[in-house]
C-alpha cells in the first residue's frame, strides 16, 4: 500500500480506526471520514502522533452526496487521486419488525446504503481515468443469513453485497478491483450494546468461540485492497469465527 491514497469512511472508532492503522502501517496516506467534527479530531491526533505518513481528517455524513462530494475533493487536492476506498462507515437502530418505524428503517438505509453509493460515486470517476482502484465494502454476516431485530440493517448490508458485486463487474475493465468483507461478531462500541447473556449464547454459535477484533477485520481488508490483490475482485470474504459458514 506504499505511497497509496486511501479514504476509509468511519475511520473514528472501531474497525475503521484500525484499518486507517493498518493502512498507515503499510505506508499508505490516508484520509478518515466520520460523521462528528470531534470525534475526527480525536482519531486524527491519535494517528498523527503514531504514523509518519501523511493523514487527515473530514467530519461528513457519508448519507449527504453534496457533503461526501467536497470531503472527497478536499482529499484529493491535499493527498491526491483517490486511490483506494473502504466503504466502512455504518449504524444500528435496532427494532422487532412489528415495531419498526419508517425512521429506523430510512436511517440505516442513508448511511449503511446510500453512503456506500455516495463514496463510491465521488471517487469511481477518478478511478476510471487513473485505470486504478480498489474498494473494499464493509458488509455483515447479518447481510446473508438475517437477524431478529435488524430487518433494516440487513437489507442495508445485503444492498451492499449486490452493488459490491455489480461495481466489481462495472470496475473490472479499469483495474478496479471491488471486494466486501462480511464482519460477525466483533468487538467494538456497536457489540458493546448486546446484553451479556445475550453474548454468552452467541459466543456459543461461534466455531471458534469468541468475538473478533477490529484488527482481524483489518488484515483481511488490507489483503483485498492492496495493490498485490490483481486477482480477487467480486468477492464477500467473512471474518466472523465461522459463524457464516
Ligand atoms: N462490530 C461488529 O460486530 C460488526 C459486525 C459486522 C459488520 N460491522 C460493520 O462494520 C462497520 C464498522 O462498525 P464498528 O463496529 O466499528 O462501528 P462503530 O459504531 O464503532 O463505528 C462506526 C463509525 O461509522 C461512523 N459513522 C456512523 N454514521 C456515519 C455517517 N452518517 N457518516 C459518516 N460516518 C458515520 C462513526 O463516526 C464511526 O466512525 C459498520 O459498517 C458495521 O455495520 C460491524
Amino acid at each position: 500500500m506504499e505511497g497509496k491514497v486511501a479514504v476509509v469512511t468511519g475511520g473514528s472508532r472501531g474497525i475503521g480506526l484500525e484499518i486507517a492503522e493498518v493502512f498507515l502501517q503499510s505506508g499508505a496516506k490516508v484520509a478518515v471520514l466520520a460523521s462528528s467534527a470531534d470525534s475526527v479530531a480525536k482519531a486524527l491526533a491519535h494517528l498523527q502522533e503514531r504514523y509518519a505518513s501523511p493523514v487527515m481528517g473530514v467530519a461528513c455524513n457519508v448519507a449527504d452526496l453534496e457533503e461526501v462530494t467536497a470531503a472527497m475533493g478536499k482529499i484529493e487536492a491535499e493527498l491526491g487521486p483517490i486511490q483506494v476506498l473502504v466503504n466502512n462507515a455504518g449504524i444500528t437502530r435496532d427494532a422487532l419488525f412489528l415495531r419498526m418505524g419508517e425512521d429506523k428503517w430510512d436511517e440505516v438505509i442513508s448511511v449503511n446504503l446510500k453512503g456506500v453509493f455516495n463514496c463510491t460515486k465521488a471517487v469511481f470517476r477518478s478511478m476510471v481515468k487513473n485505470r486504478y482502484g480498489r474498494i473494499v465494502n464493509v458488509t455483515s454476516v447479518v447481510g446473508i443469513t438475517g437477524n431478529v431485530g435488524q430487518a433494516n440493517y440487513a437489507a442495508a448490508k445485503a444492498g451492499v453485497i449486490g452493488f459490491t458485486k455489480t461495481i466489481a463487474r462495472e470496475g473490472a475493465p479499469y483495474n478496479i478491483l471491488c471486494n466486501a468483507v462480511a464482519p460477525g461478531f466483533i468487538t467494538t462500541q456497536m457489540t458493546e450494546k448486546i446484553p451479556e447473556k445475550l453474548v454468552s449464547a452467541i459466543v456459543e454459535q461461534i466455531p471458534l468461540k469468541k468475538f473478533g477484533t477490529p484488527r482481524d477485520v483489518a488484515m483481511a481488508v488490507k489483503f483485498l485492497a492492496a495493490e498485490d490483490n490483481q486477482y480477487i475482485t467480486g468477492q464477500i470474504l467473512g471474518v466472523d469465527g465461522g459463524i457464516g459458514m
